[in-house]
Order: C-alpha cells, then sequence, then structure tokens
C-alpha cells in the first residue's frame, strides 16, 4: 500500500465518527482532501461543515456540501484533519499547507479532534519537520531574530500568504522536547499569529494508516 492509499485508507475511517444531523470541522491538505471526497458519498447525513481553509471550502462546495461560517454554529462535535508530524501523546505538528490559524480555530471549537495521518508521520519528538508560524508581515525580521535566539533557523515561506494575509516561516532545528511550554511560548513572541505545534490542544484520537490496516490511538 502506498501512501496515498493509506491516506485514503485513513480518511475513510475518519467517516465512522460523523453522526446525523452533525455540523462538522473540516481540515486542509492531501488527507483531509480524501474526507471530503468520502463526505461526499454520505452528505445527506451532515447538515453542514466549518472549514480550515478556502481551499477545503471550494472542495467543499465543489461536491456540493453547505460550508457555513463558525460564527454561524457555535461548538461543533468533531473536527477531522491531517497533521504533519504526530506522536503517540497526540501532539501534532500541522501548517505544511499553510492552514495552521484557522485549523487550530476549528479544532478549538470542536469536542472532539480525530487527526488523520499517514503511519510516515509518527515520530517519538516533534520537530524534524520545519515548524510552522505564521506571522505579521510587519513582525517577519522581528520573530525570525527571536527564533535565531534560541537555536533555530527560520526560514521564510518562499511567494507563500495565508488565508489571512500573513506570511510563514518554516523553522528548522528545533528538537521539541516539551510541546506545551514550546507552543506557548512561542505564541507569545509579539507578531506570532499562530505556531503549528497543537499540543496544549492535542488530537483526541489519532487515526494511522498503516500498511496492514488502520491503527488507531487516544
Ligand atoms: C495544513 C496541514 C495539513 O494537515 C498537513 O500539512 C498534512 O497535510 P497532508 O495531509 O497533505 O499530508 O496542517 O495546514
Amino acid at each position: 500500500m502506498n501512501q496515498d492509499q493509506m491516506k485514503k485508507q485513513v480518511a475513510e475511517a475518519a467517516i465512522e465518527y460523523i453522526e446525523m444531523g452533525d455540523v462538522i470541522g473540516v481540515g486542509t491538505g492531501s488527507t483531509a482532501n480524501y474526507f471530503i471526497d468520502a463526505l461526499a458519498k454520505m452528505k445527506g447525513k451532515i447538515d453542514g461543515t466549518v472549514a480550515s481553509s478556502q481551499a477545503s471550502a471550494q472542495r467543499l462546495q465543489g461536491h456540493a456540501i453547505p460550508v457555513l461560517e463558525l460564527n454561524e454554529v457555535g461548538d461543533l462535535p468533531l473536527y477531522v484533519d491531517g497533521a504533519d508530524e504526530a506522536t503517540r501523546q497526540l501532539h501534532l505538528i500541522k501548517g505544511g499547507g499553510g492552514a495552521l490559524t484557522r485549523e487550530k480555530i476549528v479544532a478549538g471549537a470542536s469536542e472532539r479532534f480525530v487527526c488523520i495521518a499517514d503511519s510516515s508521520k509518527l515520530v517519538d519528538v516533534l520537530g524534524k519537520f520545519p515548524l510552522p508560524i505564521e506571522v505579521i508581515p510587519m513582525a517577519r525580521s522581528f520573530v525570525a531574530r527571536q527564533l535565531v535566539k534560541r537555536g533555530s533557523l527560520p526560514e521564510l515561506r518562499d511567494m507563500f500568504k495565508t488565508d489571512n494575509g500573513n506570511m510563514i516561516l518554516d523553522v528548522h532545528n528545533l528538537e521539541i522536547l516539551q510541546p506545551t511550554k514550546m507552543e506557548a511560548e512561542l505564541n507569545n513572541i509579539s507578531g506570532v499569529v499562530t505556531v503549528g505545534i497543537f499540543a496544549l490542544r492535542p488530537a483526541d484520537v489519532l487515526l494511522l494508516g498503516t500498511p496492514s490496516g488502520v491503527e488507531k490511538l487516544g
């Protein structure tokens, strides 16, 4: 089974978590896209979705699945999204697709966060994948200097603007041994909008696609 087949397999497994009449949060990325495509086959069961990016909203609408504003619907029962790295403690790095801010908002507004990922994303320690940090444009070099002082190597994501009009720094050379502490600390740098560590609000369930089937953690 290749990586795409494993992503599709976990995306389809996440459908089990949906209940009749739910409005659900939908993430961003290639694994989330498989989830959206699976959702299209049972869209009559849900009342709508809240998308974590413009790209996902477009894909949902392409399947004629209703997309609602988070402000209109309040808290959600379920959020389904992928990850760039995940640990067995269900801490994540997200934001490879640049949608981390809206993803963190929708995850925070959801009672249950089901993370879907192929097994290559499972790590013992977060940080090999460069950590995405969304920054206000005028703070870009200030934030970068604060990160260099901490021994890491921030790299501006080239020609990229988030859905919120901001920039992304991809931060190399971080070994994230204390994810909740580092998330809070980096969030506290002025000009940082969102850090791609999801540890203060981790996933509740991690569905991992492996060559021998779906493994459930959490
Ligand atoms: C987007 C994300 C994605 O969930 C993450 O990048 C994983 O993507 P993929 O499912 O394509 O591997 O955080 O901002």
